[in-house]
């Protein structure tokens, strides 16, 4: 049997922000290469985790993926067809398909809007239900995020965070998506919300079974809700593979790193840079070679020359580092 299709693919995709300077040709301009190169797919029905330090381009990423930023190169490609901000007809497809949830479930509402208008927004637009159905189809969304349909006349501050990100929720389920991109779609709420908002999450994935990307800090988290994790360092995917083989046998030096800072990925701490060697370089002025090479304990003197080692396969997982570290060995031995 051939493997399925897979809903979304990303193929070399790179994003760059200009970061002030004159822009006189060669000179003046600088660019953060938010997203660099990154490859990925996911089947229907999977869940990817996307982890990282701050700033090393998780949401960029989800964004670019919907389109809602500019890439500069690569494709993404949605139920096999190219994604394009040259054909707005493949936007508007894959918009239809796939939504975000956003971090802060105050700012993504209309504070001005009753959520059940909110919700009952994203039907029409998406000509999701016929116009006598629509008040219905609200109070359907409302029920299966688990809150009250009695609360639709509500604005959002008349809300609690965690009833917020439901309705957030429920907004990107009225598209019946395929693909939810959850951009740290918890971190604002307080902690026994957010075991709620997850356990809600994950039941709607298993139940419609959508694609979930979850951009999150939390290693824990991911760990338990995702069956795949991206480790991203400085706009790029270093390590991806089987949640649980990446965590129990990290093989990316970075992924180690970002690991054992976290001994027992409890989602209760967070990550201590003190673990990593060095400050991060500055996404402005990326070393040479391997981005990861200046605060790599087991870096050799190829690490530092030409590009940085492209995402390849190794074994079950992918990995951009020149080595094949065994799986046992600390930080601070040789390769
Ligand atoms: N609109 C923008 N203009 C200029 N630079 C940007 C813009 N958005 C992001 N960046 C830069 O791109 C890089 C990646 O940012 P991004 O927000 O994607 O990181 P992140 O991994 O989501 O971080 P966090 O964990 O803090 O949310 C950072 O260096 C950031 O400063
Ligand atoms: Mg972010």
């Amino acid at each position: 049997m051939s493997a399925p299709l897979p809903l979304l693919q990303v193929r070399d995709l790179a994003v760059r922000f200009r970061a002030g300077g004159v822009g006189l040709p060669g000179f003046g301009a600088r660019y953060v290469n938010a997203v660099n190169h990154v490859s990925l797919s996911i089947a229907p029905g999977e869940t990817l985790g996307v982890v990282g330090e701050s700033g090393c381009g998780k949401s960029t990423l989800g964004r670019a993926i919907l389109n809602l930023v500019d890439a500069q190169g690569g494709e993404v490609r949605f139920e096999g067809d190219v994604v394009s901000s040259h054909d707005p007809s493949s936007i508007a497809k894959l918009r239809a398909r796939a939504a975000m949830i956003f971090q802060d479930p105050y700012a993504s509402l209309n504070p001005k809007l009753a959520i059940g208008e909110a919700i009952a927004e994203v039907l029409r637009v998406h000509r999701k239900t016929q116009p006598e159905k629509v008040a219905a189809r609200v109070a359907e969304l409302l029920y299966l995020v688990g809150l009250s349909p009695e609360l639709a006349a509500r604005k959002p501050h008349q809300l609690s965070g965690g009833q917020c990100q439901r309705v957030g929720i429920a907004r990107a389920l009225a598209i019946e998506p395929r693909l939810i991109i959850a951009d740290e779609c918890v971190a604002a709420l307080d902690v026994s919300i957010q075991a709620q908002i997850l356990n809600l999450l994950m039941e709607l994935q298993r139940q419609m079974n959508l694609s979930l990307i979850f951009i999150s800090h939390d290693l824990g988290v991911v760990r338990h809700l995702c069956r795949r994790v991206a480790v991203m360092y400085l706009g790029r995917i270093v390590e991806l593979g089987p949640t649980e083989q990446v965590f129990a046998a990290p093989q990316h030096p970075y992924t180690r790193a970002l690991l054992a800072a976290v001994p027992d990925i409890d989602p209760d701490r967070t990550l201590n840079p003190a673990q990593l060697r060095g400050e991060p370089p500055s996404p402005l002025d990326l070393p040479t070679g391997c981005p990861f090479h200046p605060r790599c304990p087991h870096a050799q003197e190829v690490c530092a020359r030409g590009e940085a080692p492209m995402l390849r396969a190794s074994g079950t997982r992918e990995l951009a580092c020149h080595f094949d570290l065994p799986l046992n060995s600390q930080q601070g031995e040789g390769p």
